[in-house]
């Protein structure tokens, strides 16, 4: 399984403190059955540059990758970007991919979207250049219209929801829904320690195959692993 939301370089954001840390995130997911984690970092454009999160990034993976081992997964390079207006005709958009794809992970504001924000995501969603991937969307319900998702699966938005949803008393019979009826596209720890916001995914896969079967977890893992396909993999 790939996990594609996951807040594990060390001292970037507000996810792991120290290379010890991210370790021992690295460990758990490994042992959870993750064989890859894209690494994303939040980027909000009001508070820091573009210059400055990339150059904060290299140097975090780069200290990672000097103390990984055998028993931790393979690990790219992505982003979670806050929206902002005019982020459709940011030039520098590319460069916040997840690694190797055209998959950009999106998060927007936690209060109410304005019409024209959906129309900005949308219009950015359906560029050919830029494939659209809503952080977890569960964290939205109470701000947005359900239509909403609607409007966006149409777009070609792929939408994904965090492992907590499932244990989530309020968000679990949604997010169920959510996956059985093809709305949310991927599943993904968005772990950013080891106590609060530890690594979950072998929990949410099978709690996902309780309730919806071994089926839908495998086309799950299948999905993930199409859409993250990173250049030059052929698996
Ligand atoms: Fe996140």
């Amino acid at each position: 399984m790939i996990d594609i939301h996951c807040h594990v370089l060390p001292g970037v954001d507000d996810g792991s403190r120290s290379v010890e840390m991210s370790l021992e995130m690295l460990h758990e997911l490994r042992k959870q059955g993750v064989d890859k984690v894209v690494a994303t970092p939040h980027f909000y454009p009001t508070s820091n540059s573009p210059e400055r999160y990339f150059a904060d990034r290299k140097r975090a993976y780069e200290r990672l990758m000097e103390a990984v081992d055998d028993d931790c997964p393979q690990i790219a390079l992505g982003a979670e970007v806050m929206y902002f207006e005019g982020i459709s005709r940011y030039e520098g958009l590319s460069d916040f991919k997840t690694e190797g794809t055209d998959l950009l992970l999106l998060e927007m504001p936690f209060i109410p979207w304005t019409s024209r924000a959906i129309d900005e995501v949308i219009r950015l969603g359906s560029s050919y250049r830029t494939k659209l991937v809503m952080a977890h969307i569960e964290r939205y319900y109470q701000y947005v219209d359900k239509k909403v998702w609607r409007l966006f699966a149409e777009n070609g938005i792929l939408m994904q929801s965090n492992a907590e949803a499932l244990f989530d008393r309020k968000l679990r019979r949604k997010t169920l829904r959510a996956l059985k009826d093809g709305t949310v596209s991927f599943i993904a720890t968005d772990s950013h320690n080891m106590s609060g916001r530890a690594p979950n995914m072998a929990d949410a896969l099978r709690e996902i195959s309780r309730a919806l079967g071994s089926g839908t977890v495998e086309n799950l893992v299948a999905r993930t692993q199409h859409y993250y396909q990173f250049a030059g993999e052929n698996n």
